[in-house]
């Protein structure tokens, strides 16, 4: 029977060239099942060997046999070929290339404000003050009562209020509140600094916000005067501007100290002169912050003995120490998040 023969070099011959372009798995099961499945090409011809005369039957098994064989052992090679060509496209697929330069992390940077509080707290940390900290959502006793401005008081005016719910509980106005806060938790000596956001039921205009940040400061001991409410703010603002930094204190009204004052530095772009100054808008000052002695009142509120003790307190706002210090004309730059102002600062 060499027509079985021929049939099966001839099977074994295509089955071979196909399996060579055999790329992916599925090529290879239909390869499998066309060649030596069940009823495959190989299956055809053996039960073609039943016609076979007897003698030539055990010379064609044999045969059929290895063309078998032969086609068992290239289908493991190409499985196995199959494995390492998908191990090596998973490996590429991972590749680094260590020889390239890095990627830089985008580092962020600190608000304009952020670093001017904490600028203005390290400073006060050195001459002794301590951090206290309070609520924004203050009740109408701290951001007034206990600051002696009774309600009705027409100074409550300065302060136009955001309540969250009248007539009790509001947004506070300042950070004075605080200094009842503080008081009521300790007795003299205080000094104390506090930082914190503020808000008021503002029109926004390039000098106004309806939030902005504050630091207050207090300090309460037997003794207090104010040559050291003078001395310790002129001291500030020497290591917050400048040096040769004048400072200048003028009375002003605040109900929870008395008697009250601003204070106002020289200005730097006219260092004083005034005159077509358009920082200083020819005056040659610059008011940072109002202060004043602690109002007796205010003591004895916290049950301090105010024949015994006295204080000065003050209040400065941060963005106008930032607008001065990096001459920043409109404070509606500092929260309307714009990167090209945020990244002009250190
Ligand atoms: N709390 C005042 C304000 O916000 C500032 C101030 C603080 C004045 C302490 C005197 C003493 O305007």
């Amino acid at each position: 029977m060499v027509d079985v023969q021929v049939r099966l070099e001839a099977l074994r011959n295509r089955a071979v060239a196909e399996l060579r372009a055999v790329q992916d798995e599925a090529d290879l099961e239909r390869w499998r099942i066309a060649y030596l499945g069940r009823r495959g090409a190989l299956a055809e011809v053996t039960r073609g060997l039943a016609s076979a005369p007897a003698s030539e039957r055990p010379r064609l098994g044999q045969a059929a046999n290895q063309a078998k064989q032969t086609l068992e052992q290239a289908f493991a090679e190409c499985e196995q070929r199959l494995k390492v060509a998908a191990l090596e496209r998973a490996l590429q697929a991972e590749r680094v290339d260590v020889t390239l330069p890095g990627r830089p992390p985008a580092l962020g940077r600190l608000h304009p404000v952020t670093h001017v509080m904490e600028q203005v707290v390290r400073l006060f940390e050195r001459m002794g003050f301590q951090v206290a900290e309070g609520p924004e959502v203050e009740t109408d006793y701290y951001n007034f009562e206990a600051l002696n401005i009774p309600r009705d008081h027409p100074a409550r005016d300065i302060w136009d209020t955001i309540y969250v719910r009248p007539p009790e509980i509001l947004l506070r106005t300042h950070t004075s509140p605080v200094q009842a806060r503080v008081m009521e938790q300790q007795q003299p000596p205080v000094r104390v600094v506090v930082p914190g956001r503020c808000y008021r039921y503002e029109a926004l205009d390039a000098s106004h916000e309806w939030m902005f940040y504050q630091v207050e400061g207090l300090a309460v001991d037997e003794g207090i005067t104010m040559a050291d409410l003078k001395g310790t703010l002129t001291a500030f603002a020497r290591q917050m501007f400048w040096p040769e930094v004048r400072t200048r204190f003028r009375c002003d009204y605040f109900p929870f100290v008395e008697p009250g004052v601003e204070m106002s530095i020289s200005c730097h772009a006219c260092k004083g002169q005034g005159g077509p100054c358009a920082v200083c808008r020819g005056s040659g000052w610059l008011e940072i912050l109002g202060a004043g002695m602690v109002h007796p009142r205010v003591l004895e509120k916290v049950g301090y003995d105010s024949e015994r003790y006295t204080g000065f307190a003050f209040g400065m706002g941060l963005e106008r120490i930032a607008m001065i210090k990096y001459g920043i004309e409109d404070i509606r730059l500092f929260y309307s998040n714009d990167l090209r102002f945020l990244q002009q600062f250190p």
